[in-house]
C-alpha cells in the first residue's frame, strides 16, 4: 500500500487561518502585528522566499515590510540596520533572510537581533532556552515538522527519529523539540551528518527519518524502514524539460518512498509551507510578548 501524504499545504493553510482569526478578532482595536524582513543581495532562492513570507503576513493581517540592501553593504552598515529595528518598537519581528554574502559574519548578525524580536529562533539566547526545554520562539522548519505530525495524530514518543544534517536552522533544532519530554516529543533521537561512513545504516533504523541534507534524492527506497514516517525538508533544483529548465526535487527519492514508507511528505508542499505558518506564529508571539 502506498505511503500517506502528509499534505503540508493544507495543514499550513489551517494555520495561518488559525493566526489571520486571532488577528481579526483585535483588529481595529490594537495595532497590528509586524514584521520587518532584511534581504541582503540578489540570490533567487531567497527572493521567492521572501516574496512569500510578505505575501503570507500581509494574508494574515501581520503588517510586513521588505527592505532590501545591495549585496555589497557593509557589516557595520547592516548592524547598525539591525539595531534601528531592535529600538523602533513599531516592529515586533526582525527577520534576516540567509544565506548573507561571504563579507558579513552570520553569526554576528543573528546576535545583534534582539532575542524579543527574533522570529527565527536563530539567537543563542532562543536556541539556549529551547534546549532546555523552555522555548520562547519555536525556529521555525522543525517546528512546522512537529505541528504537521500533531495535526496528522502521529505519536513520537519512544519512536526512534533519525535526523539527517545537523544544521543550525534544521537539524540542531529538530533534535532539540523531538528529544523534550512530552506530547509529540519524547523520540529516541539520533543526528547523522557528513562524518557517517553509510547513512543507511542509519536511515533503515529510523521510525521516523528527517532529511535536510541539501542533496536531490539522495535517499532511495531501500534505505527507508518499511513503514516510516518520511519528512522531507529538502527543495533541490534539478535540470528538467520544461518552460523554467528546472523542477523541485526533495532530499528523498519520492516515487520510490512512497512504495514503502508508512506516511511522507511530498516536496513542494510537504515541510516549505510549513514553515511560513510558523513564522507568522512566531510574529504573534512576538506581538503579544511585546504588547505584554
Ligand atoms: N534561509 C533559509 N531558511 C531560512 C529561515 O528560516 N530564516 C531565515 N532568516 N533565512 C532562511
Amino acid at each position: 500500500m502506498p505511503a500517506q501524504i502528509i499534505d503540508g499545504k493544507a495543514i499550513a493553510q489551517e494555520v495561518r487561518e488559525e493566526v489571520a482569526h486571532e488577528i481579526a478578532g483585535f483588529a481595529g482595536s490594537r495595532p497590528q502585528p509586524s514584521l520587518m524582513v532584511f534581504l541582503v543581495g540578489d540570490d533567487p532562492a531567497s527572493q521567492v522566499y521572501v516574496r512569500m513570507k510578505g505575501r503570507a503576513c500581509e494574508k494574515a493581517g501581520i503588517t510586513s515590510e521588505t527592505r532590501r540592501f545591495d549585496a555589497d553593504i557593509s557589516e557595520k552598515a547592516l548592524l547598525q540596520e539591525i539595531s534601528a529595528i531592535n529600538n523602533d518598537p513599531a516592529w515586533n519581528g526582525l527577520l534576516v533572510q540567509l544565506p548573507l554574502p561571504g563579507h558579513i559574519d552570520t553569526q554576528k548578525v543573528i546576535e545583534a537581533v534582539a532575542p524579543e524580536k527574533d522570529v527565527d529562533c536563530f539567537h543563542p539566547f532562543n536556541v539556549g532556552r529551547l534546549s532546555v526545554g523552555m522555548p520562547v520562539f519555536s525556529p521555525a522548519t522543525p517546528a512546522g515538522i512537529v505541528e504537521m505530525l500533531k495535526r496528522s495524530d502521529i505519536k513520537t514518543a519512544g519512536k526512534h527519529a533519525v535526523i539527517l544534517g545537523r544544521s543550525n536552522i534544521v537539524g540542531k533544532p529538530m533534535a532539540s523539540l523531538l528529544v523534550q519530554k512530552g506530547d509529540f516529543a519524547n523520540a529516541l533521537v539520533t543526528i547523522v551528518h557528513s562524518a557517517a561512513a553509510d547513512i543507511s545504516e542509519y536511515t533503515r533504523q529510523a521510525d521516523i527519518l528527517i532529511a535536510a541534507i541539501g542533496r536531490p534524492e539522495m535517499i532511495r527506497g531501500d534505505m527507508i524502514k518499511p513503514g516510516a514516517i518520511v519528512i522531507d525538508v529538502g527543495i533541490n533544483r534539478i535540470d528538467a524539460d520544461n518552460e523554467k529548465g528546472y523542477r523541485l526535487v526533495g532530499d528523498v527519492a519520492y516515487d520510490e518512498a512512497l512504495e514503502i514508507a508508512g506516511h511522507i511528505t511530498p516536496v513542494p508542499g510537504g515541510v516549505g509551507p510549513m514553515t511560513i505558518a510558523m513564522l507568522l506564529k512566531n510574529t504573534l508571539k512576538a506581538y503579544h510578548m511585546q504588547q505584554g
